[in-house]
């Protein structure tokens, strides 16, 4: 079986404009922040740009956790104006719907999926609804996080290990799920 963990491309947006919200405050976790880790399938694909050339993202099915709101949801409507099938997962139904209508609107490919990606057993879940509906997937792009932003001293070991869960297990949970089908 072919694995290939390919690139990771960081997406400079004003994502802060974005959500009409004021993040101006040194964020804590910022550089654990986006972790964009892009999965591709297909070396094929990479050996032929040598990851030199732009990626043509058409009709590539394209995972997005953390896709309902936020840098996801801005990732799913650049993605999806590149003509690329979309799969958005988040805890939240109703604000997953919302995005849904929104890239829908705009003639955008998706599917929404509810899903904690600190969750082992609800990432094997999705994965596996994910492919039955798009029979494969090409990119995974993790992206669910949170920005905590406190003192220090007020912090504790708690707050640590919870963003651990979402920005280490989370990804480590979807990556090691997602492998096997690329
Ligand atoms: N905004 C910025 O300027 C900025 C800058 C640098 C880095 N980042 C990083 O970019 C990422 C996204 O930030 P954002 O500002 O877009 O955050 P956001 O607006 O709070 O969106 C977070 C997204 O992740 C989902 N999510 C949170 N916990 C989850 C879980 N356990 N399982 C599945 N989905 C979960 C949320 O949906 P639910 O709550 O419904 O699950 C939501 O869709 C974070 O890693 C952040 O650190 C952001």
């Amino acid at each position: 079986m072919r694995r290939e963990i390919a690139a990771v491309r960081w997406f400079e947006m004003d994502v802060a404009k974005l959500n009409n919200r004021d993040n101006s405050n040194i964020s804590l976790f910022t550089a654990l922040g986006v972790s964009l880790a892009a999965l591709y399938a297909g070396s094929r694909l990479l050996a032929k740009n040598g990851g030199r050339e732009p990626v043509d993202f058409r009709s590539k099915v394209i995972l997005i956790s953390g896709g309902s709101r936020g840098l996801g949801l801005a990732m799913a409507k650049e993605f999806g104006h590149q003509g690329s099938r979309l799969a958005i997962c988040a805890r939240d139904a109703e604000e997953l719907q919302n995005a849904r209508e929104l890239l829908t609107k705009e003639g955008i490919e998706v599917d929404t999926f509810t899903c904690d990606v600190t969750k082992k057993n609800e990432v094997e879940a999705l994965i596996g609804q994910v492919i039955n509906r798009f029979g494969h997937i090409d990119i995974l792009v993790n992206n669910a996080g949170l920005i905590s932003v406190a003192p220090l001293d007020s912090l504790e070991d708690r707050d640590f290990e919870k963003a651990m869960d979402l920005m280490f297990w989370g990804p480590f949970h979807m990556t090691m799920a997602v492998l096997p089908h690329m």
